[in-house]
């Protein structure tokens, strides 16, 4: 029996975790805390909400009193913390945002939870979702490894980078049970359209210009998102106390390369000549700071944990691809109003 807190539970990855979690442990409750920020959308759990071991719980990770609440309200046992700003491009407009609830958020989280475990605290599990951006940017060698040194890049990956540093502290410091995760490139349904896959196929849709910064050479590591949910359970259940699993697809694509099948996977799907997506192709201004590579070397968690992707790039591409076309209405709301501005702003004068 275990009280689980998710934070971030209603964005692109949280959602896919809480599903797993809520379908697959019905002696667990699952308790989504989030603070609903334009990232965050209840809709992604229409299929769950009605569940007996799924509740909803909005609060902010930034106000330390919403996580004294739900803790004292569910009696939580366990915390698997995503709640995070987590686009690049918007830290480096705001850096002070991800400082506030990837910096301060998790310190907040880890405060609380080491009051109420005080009494025993190797009977609860602190779970830390992490990114393979704290380890910087690679070069055409390499991959990241559990044991590759910290050198990010970017207000997000710094934000990122000090959370982690406060939850291995908090483990050497006060003996909290703890656990973290550092994943590549997630792409799949519910992914929120400022992100390179889904900003692609919903442009593509309207035959819009496609945004490609600097050459579009810079290369990432794709992994389809239940996949990487697969992994938390995996991690939450089987990882040991203390230890760093890094989560990856083994999949690296350059930016062009993706965005020329992207192109050509939607023009199938909706019946266009193929290929012909490709002239919306338009290079932009590069990204600041645009880390070139990031490839991780997921050895450990598949020879530990027994983990490893199960889709392959082009079945998970065509799925994300097939759900974006179907789910039109989601799409719609979530890139009318506020979206707007922000796209104005990020793409206007690049
Ligand atoms: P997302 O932006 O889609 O969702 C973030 C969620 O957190 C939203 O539901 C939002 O409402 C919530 N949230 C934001 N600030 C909050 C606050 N102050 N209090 C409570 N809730 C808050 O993010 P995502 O892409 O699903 O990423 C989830 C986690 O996984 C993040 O920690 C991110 O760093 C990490 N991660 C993401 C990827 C990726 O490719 N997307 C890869 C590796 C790791
Ligand atoms: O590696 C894990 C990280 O992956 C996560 O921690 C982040 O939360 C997640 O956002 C993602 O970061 P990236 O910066 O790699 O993802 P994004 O989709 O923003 O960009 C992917 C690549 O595409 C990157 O090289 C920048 C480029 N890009 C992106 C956008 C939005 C473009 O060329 N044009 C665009 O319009």
């Amino acid at each position: 029996m275990k009280n689980i807190l998710i934070t971030g539970g209603a964005g692109f990855i949280g959602s896919h975790v809480v599903r797993l979690f809520v379908n697959q442990y019905p002696n667990y409750q699952i308790i989504n805390f989030d603070a609903l920020t334009y990232a965050g959308n209840l809709e992604n759990l229409k299929d769950v909400e009605s569940a007996d071991n799924y509740h909803f719980f909005k609060g902010n990770i930034v106000n330390e009193a919403d996580i004294q609440k739900a803790f004292d309200q569910y009696e939580v046992t366990d915390v698997i913390h995503l709640a995070a700003e987590s686009h690049v491009d918007r830290s480096i407009s705001d850096p002070m945002a991800f400082v506030k609830t990837n910096v301060i958020g998790t310190v907040n989280l880890l405060n609380v939870a080491k009051r109420a475990w005080n009494e025993d605290l190797s009977q609860h599990l602190f779970y830390h979702v992490s990114t393979d951006e704290v380890y910087g940017s690679l070069g055409d060698e390499g991959l990241f490894m559990e044991t590759t040194p910290y050198d990010p890049q970017s207000p997000y990956s710094a934000s990122k980078a000090s959370s982690d540093h406060f939850v291995r502290a908090y483990a050497n410091t006060y003996g909290m049970k703890t656990v973290i995760s550092n994943c590549s490139n997630n792409y799949g349904p519910n992914q929120f359209p400022e992100k390179l896959i889904p900003l692609l196929i919903n442009n593509i849709k309207a035959q819009k210009p496609l945004p490609v910064y600097g050459k579009g050479e810079n290369i990432r590591d794709w992994l389809f998102v239940e996949d990487h949910a697969k992994a938390i359970d995996i991690v939450f259940h089987k990882g040991k106390d203390q230890e760093t699993y890094n989560i990856g697809g083994f999949n690296e694509w350059k930016n062009i390369d993706i965005v020329r099948l992207v192109c050509d996977e939607v023009d199938r799907q909706l019946g266009r000549a193929v290929g012909s997506s490709q002239n919306l192709i338009t290079f932009v201004k590069d990204r600041a700071g645009h880390d070139m590579r990031y490839a991780i070397d997921a050895k450990k968690i598949k020879e530990q944990l027994g983990w490893e992707p199960s889709l392959q790039f082009e079945e998970g591409l065509s799925k994300t691809v097939a759900w974006y076309l179907t789910n039109e209405n989601w799409l719609m709301r979530v890139t009318s109003g506020a979206y707007q501005t922000y796209y104005q702003q990020q793409y206007t004068n690049n």
